[in-house]
């Protein structure tokens, strides 16, 4: 039986032991990789009672223990499944633990595997412990000395953290590098990488004169893919100098690509290892918003030197700790580096979609979560996004120098330890003099607040009244948290912005006074998405059409415009009957006519998508919604069909100038054509598209529209496409995820056929993703087929998926658990698969916590 009882936050224990120093030697064999680790560990001094060491440790074959020199007899240790426990230790001793792993048969891709002909780590959370019997915690700090040995001429690079030591080569043409990491670190942070590859080198001289050497490893033949990511990681290191003032630490700077990985990149210190999707890119082959994934990424993990390496997380239950704050700090060089309105929407949009989702959801729990069975299924949306959200209230609450204060608190007194959310909250809190107590709740809420305003306005004393009132989401009642809520007071007949600012809600129902108005303002609330809440302010068409064109805040302008496409999606939805009023219309017509930024545009004429639209509505009938989404989309393709065509044609011709704005403006041509291709008559265009299309933004739209609308030509091009790109891993990636969203009938045994398709591989967890990830969660109607067969194929592969990389299994569990928005006989056959599921032999911790929770 699979274990799934929980460890509890409030359980949190100190370590009896510590381990300060490691050195490890690790002599790298596909099937039999010998390691040996050889440890200082020191009791705690208030526990001297304690002479029991119970190390972490999981499938993995021991071969020896010593103690001081000494080997053990197997009556002094007892070996389980997840550990190791040596009983009668001394207080301070040198223990030698050798162990014997297996990367071939790695499949989970924790601990050392092969990525291709590579080895590489991958540590976090867990890892550490398939690798050696550990203390596997991020509060066990050490300093680690790596020795890698491996035949030199398969893998002539052989990489670890920190600064290279000694290379040597041996006998039987294998060699030896030694590296040692000066600062010290928690196990989750090792890595090790092993393989030949091509290596793009440049420099980066820190502000106080440090040179680092930056070294780009990919493999071979992908050398003119690097360029770009090289950039970006330049770009994030001055960029973290000149808004942070924190600087890069080493003298070197590693970043290697691998195909196979489970998430997007990990920061090791010194030696990050990458999802090659988040490196790999040229012109030719990588999309607009690839690069801007890359740029991201790149920064993401150069931004945890500080937040997460330097100072880490004291348990796994404070993961917002690090991951929150970065990826905070990411989205704002990512604003810093585009467009800050674009950058901040499609933020919202993510949290929107699919958080607010996970967070109404059987799986819901604080951005610091409070009882976990797989730490694995902890990487959330909640965690990272939701995460981000509460540090950038505290960034508005504290204004930019307050928040700048605030960091150089926390890292002054923590730098080197492992700590928690409360201690960040204190650091930010003493430096701005400020009691952050009543705020340090988001840390322990549960569900999406939301807000309910109502204003009234008095022509007598020229005062608005606007009373603000919070009620805890979907989980337990909590008391009133601290939401900061930002506002513009519109001037209705010229637009002016006659007041703005942010207030800050703290009662469960406030009112707040405007004196002096000469004229009822038209007000925009929650500007720039200043909280992760749902907003309840009904509002005319009038007043939004007056915030769309008017504020000063670019976040609600968008948000005004969406707030008409939902309304009208509702209506829609409940009457199918129901047709496009003139108002709207004309509100689609002003947009486009708008003298507006191309991707600012574009955003604002893409409607909200099915799963928001979930989110927004209750008991959803699929079929239903995706049927009022059609016709809306039908209805303002057919009043606008000329507007469209021509700013379609208008961004073309544009694009063939020198244009500094090309992505934007790339971005508004395929946000036009996703409605022209509702029309069959556009068919030809698309297939121009597609053939003379420079760069992959506008050949993959151009593939994906015909996708979207089974267009004629569709198979055609699919093909031509399928023949061109063959041998570009990321590229068929797309394709496969185009596949899985066909709108056609037949999309069953087309799926099936994928699955036995040569270059589809249920071990390669993009191509997993591209291909039942793209099919749950971007093919809506198929995926809720009324006849359950959508869910059935995805519970089948989970099922296969669950033995061979539960993790990936277990990410794509999601539509099969999130099935609260939807009406009742959706989520009963959600169950009947779930409940089969959870019948599978040797099921894992993963997908089995998901399970019970969404059954219980
Ligand atoms: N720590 C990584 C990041 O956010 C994510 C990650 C977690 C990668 C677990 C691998 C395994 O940058
Ligand atoms: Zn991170």
């Amino acid at each position: 039986m699979t274990d799934l009882t929980p460890m509890y936050l409030r359980d949190y224990q100190e370590s009896v032991y510590q381990i300060p120093k490691v050195d490890l030697t690790i002599e790298l064999d596909d099937e039999r990789t010998l390691v040996r680790s050889s440890m200082t560990v020191e009791r705690n001094t208030n526990r001297v009672e304690q002479d029991v060491l119970v190390l972490d440790g999981h499938d993995m074959e021991l071969v020896t223990i010593h103690i001081d020199g000494v080997l053990l007899s197997t009556d002094q240790y007892q070996v389980s499944q997840e550990s190791l426990i040596i009983n009668h230790c001394p207080g301070n001793f040198v223990l030698t633990i050798e162990t014997m792993i297996n990367p071939k048969a790695n499949t989970a891709l924790e601990g050392i595997y092969k990525s291709g002909g590579a080895f590489c780590s991958q540590c976090e959370a867990e890892g550490f412990r398939r690798i050696t019997y550990f203390l596997d915690r991020p509060d066990v700090m050490s300093i680690y000395t790596t020795t890698i040995i491996a035949d030199k001429d398969k893998y002539p690079f052989l990489l670890s953290n920190g600064n290279c030591i000694e290379r040597k080569d041996l006998e039987h043409g294998k060699h030896l590098v030694s590296w040692h990491d000066p600062f010290h670190k928690p196990c989750y942070l090792f890595a090790l990488v092993a393989g030949d590859f091509d290596l793009l080198e440049d420099a980066f001289t820190t502000k106080s004169g440090r040179n680092v050497d930056l070294q780009l490893f990919v493999d071979k033949g992908n050398l003119f893919k690097a360029h770009y990511a090289m950039q970006a990681l330049k770009d994030s290191m001055a960029w973290d100098e000149q808004v942070f003032d924190l600087e890069y630490d080493l003298d070197i700077y590693m970043i290697v690509a691998v195909d196979f990985f489970n998430m997007g990149a990990m920061e090791n210190k010194g030696l990050n290892v990458f999802n090659s999707k988040y490196v790999l890119a040229d012109e030719r082959s990588a999309t607009d918003d690839d690069f801007f994934n890359i740029q991201a990424v790149i920064g993401h993990e150069y931004f945890h030197n500080w937040t997460g390496n330097r100072v880490t997380c004291r348990d796994w239950f404070q993961l917002s700790l690090k991951e929150g704050l970065t990826v905070f700090r990411d989205q704002q060089f990512s604003a810093d580096m585009h467009q800050k309105d674009v950058t901040r929407i499609n933020n919202v949009r993510v949290l929107r979609a699919h958080q607010f989702a996970e967070d109404a959801g059987p799986m819901a729990h604080p951005i610091r979560p409070e009882k976990v069975v797989e730490m694995n299924n902890f990487y959330t949306l909640t965690v990272y996004e939701k995460g981000s959200e509460v540090i950038r209230m505290l960034h508005t609450l504290l204004g930019e120098t307050g928040f700048q204060r605030g960091i150089k608190e926390y890292i002054a007194r923590h730098d080197g330890q492992a700590v928690t959310c409360d201690d960040f909250i204190n650091a930010m809190a003493d430096a701005n003099d400020r009691d952050l107590s009543q705020f340090s709740l988001w840390y322990s809420q549960v569900g999406t607040p939301q807000v309910h305003a109502n204003a009234t306005y008095d022509l007598q004393s020229k005062s608005l009244s606007l009373r603000l009132s919070q009620t805890p989401g979907a989980g337990q009642q909590h008391p009133p948290l601290l939401i900061p809520i930002g506002f513009e007071l519109l001037n209705p007949k010229t637009g002016e912005t006659m007041r703005q600012g942010v207030l800050s809600l703290s009662d469960a129902a406030q009112t707040f006074e405007f004196e002096e108005l000469a004229l009822q303002p038209v007000i925009a609330l929650l500007t720039g998405f200043s909280a992760p809440v749902k907003l309840d302010f009904p509002q005319s068409n009038d007043d939004l059409l007056r915030i769309m064109t008017s504020a000063n805040d670019g976040f609600s302008r968008w948000e005004a415009s969406q707030s008409l496409f939902r309304q009208c999606i509702a209506n829609y939805y409940k009457d199918t009957g129901y047709r496009l009023p003139d108002s709207l219309q004309q509100a689609f017509a002003n947009i486009l006519d708008a003298d507006i930024e191309p991707a600012f545009k574009a955003l604002q004429i893409t409607l909200p998508g099915f799963a928001e639209m979930t989110e927004f509505l209750q008991d959803v009938e699929p079929q239903r919604l995706l049927a009022a989404l059609e016709q809306f989309e039908q209805d303002l393709l057919n009043s606008q069909t000329a507007k469209l065509t021509s700013i379609y044609q208008q961004c073309t011709e544009r694009l063939f100038g020198d244009s500094e704005q090309a992505s934007g403006l790339r971005a508004l041509k395929n946000a036009c054509l996703h409605y022209l291709a509702g029309d069959e008559d556009f068919d030809g265009e698309v297939v121009s598209q597609f053939r003379q299309a420079r760069n992959m933004t506008e050949q993959i739209a151009a593939l994906n529209a015909a996708a979207q609308y089974n267009l004629p030509s569709f198979e055609n091009i699919n093909n031509a496409f399928a023949e061109q790109w063959q041998e570009d891993t990321l590229v068929m990636d797309k394709w496969f995820a185009i596949q899985a969203k066909v709108q056609d009938g037949n999309i069953f045994e087309r799926l099936q056929s994928l699955l036995s398709h040569p270059k589809f591989s249920m071990e390669n967890p993009n191509r997993v993703r591209s291909l039942v990830g793209s099919f749950a969660n971007s093919n809506p109607k198929y995926f809720h087929d009324p006849s359950g067969k959508g869910y059935e194929w995805l519970a089948t592969q989970i099922a296969i998926l669950d033995k061979i990389n539960p993790q990936v299994a277990s990410r794509l569990i999601t539509g099969l658990i999130q099935g609260q928005g939807f009406c009742q006989e959706v989520q009963s056959r959600l169950r009947k698969q779930l409940a089969g599921l959870q019948k599978l032999e040797n099921i894992s911790a993963d997908i089995g916590e998901k399970i019970s929770a969404a059954l219980a």
